[in-house]
């Protein structure tokens, strides 16, 4: 089965794609770039958008509103390297709609049509879309824009079956996501509530979905692309191997910062994770909360 990781913006960064990757996943994303802060120059921005050579392939994932923006922002990344550019056009945060970008793009198909178009004759690898089901449950279109997109030269369509009025509230209509499938003859990526393996089957069988893109379901748990059950000594390896790539491949500030968020999802389940996790938050050093971490594993 093709497992992907779904794009989370400050989480699936190179040191979590990576053993992702190694664990099992396909194709990658990057977190969401801010199109206009790439184009700009924007310092943080470039260290998002940096890849390891390893993680390839590796489609970046661009946010924003401005089609020659974002054209520009896909030419710079398919020229250092990215796979396939893909947009976001889920994203529910308000400051984030307020700007028509995200999930705005969902209730304007006109102007979404017209990003296509120019993101399609920006680049020449692979570009995809990330849509919800819609903006609110009177507007649901996720087929609509996919039949728009598939007519503008979309390659693969993910389709995380929420509005944005339902954030990530709720079940996931898997329904919609078939809906999509039945419309459009590219492939359509299914994503939202796979926890593990017997969910991702069960989600291809339901909608004949190509690929199953997994977020939440793989915080604290990259061996979920694995494909079958890793053993506890599998499982410590693997988060070793994450907490050397965050301390190699981070700047300070924030390899501290993953390191207490990664370890927080790696403590669910251990007996007195609770705590753990609040103590994880208060240590001070990267040395310190993988200290914490351990003495409780
Ligand atoms: C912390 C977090 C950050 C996210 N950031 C992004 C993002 O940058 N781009 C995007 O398209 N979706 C983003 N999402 C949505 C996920 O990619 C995914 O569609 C959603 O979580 C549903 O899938 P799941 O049930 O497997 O988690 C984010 C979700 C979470 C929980």
């Amino acid at each position: 089965m093709d497992l992907r990781l779904a794009p989370m913006a400050g989480v699936t960064n190179a040191p979590f794609r990576l053993v992702c990757r190694e664990a099992g996943a396909g194709l990658l994303t990057s977190e969401e770039i801010d199109a206009r802060a790439l184009v700009e120059g924007n310092a943080r921005t470039q260290v998002i958008a940096h890849c390891l050579p390893e993680e390839r392939p590796i489609a970046f994932q661009l946010l924003g509103g401005d089609p020659d923006v974002l054209a520009e922002a896909a030419r710079r990344l398919a020229a250092t390297g990215a796979d396939g550019i893909d947009l976001n056009m889920g994203c529910p945060v308000s400051k984030i709609v307020a700007k028509g970008q995200g999930a705005a793009l969902m209730r304007d198909p006109l102007r979404a049509a017209v990003i296509f178009r120019t993101l399609r004759k920006a680049v020449d690898v692979p570009f995809t879309i990330k849509i919800r089901s819609g903006w609110d449950e009177r507007t649901v279109n996720a087929v609509e824009i996919a039949r728009i997109a598939e007519g503008e030269g979309v390659d693969a369509i993910t389709v995380h079956p929420r509005t944005r009025s339902q954030q990530y509230t709720g079940r996931a209509p898997w329904a919609i996501i078939r809906e999509v499938v039945a419309a459009v003859s590219v492939p359509v990526v299914g994503n939202g509530d796979v926890r593990n393996h017997a969910d991702a089957s069960e989600l291809v069988t339901a909608t004949g979905c190509a690929a199953v893109m997994i977020g939440r379901g793989a915080l604290g748990a990259p061996w979920i692309f694995a494909g079958e059950p890793v053993d506890r000594e599998t499982r410590a390896c693997i988060i070793h191997r994450h907490c050397a790539l965050i301390e190699e491949h981070l700047p300070p500030r924030d390899a501290l910062v993953q390191l207490k968020k990664h370890l927080a999802w790696y403590s669910t389940g251990l007996a007195g994770s609770a705590r753990l996790r609040t103590a994880l938050f208060q240590a001070e050093t990267p040395a310190a909360v993988q200290e914490m971490f351990w003495g409780n594993w």
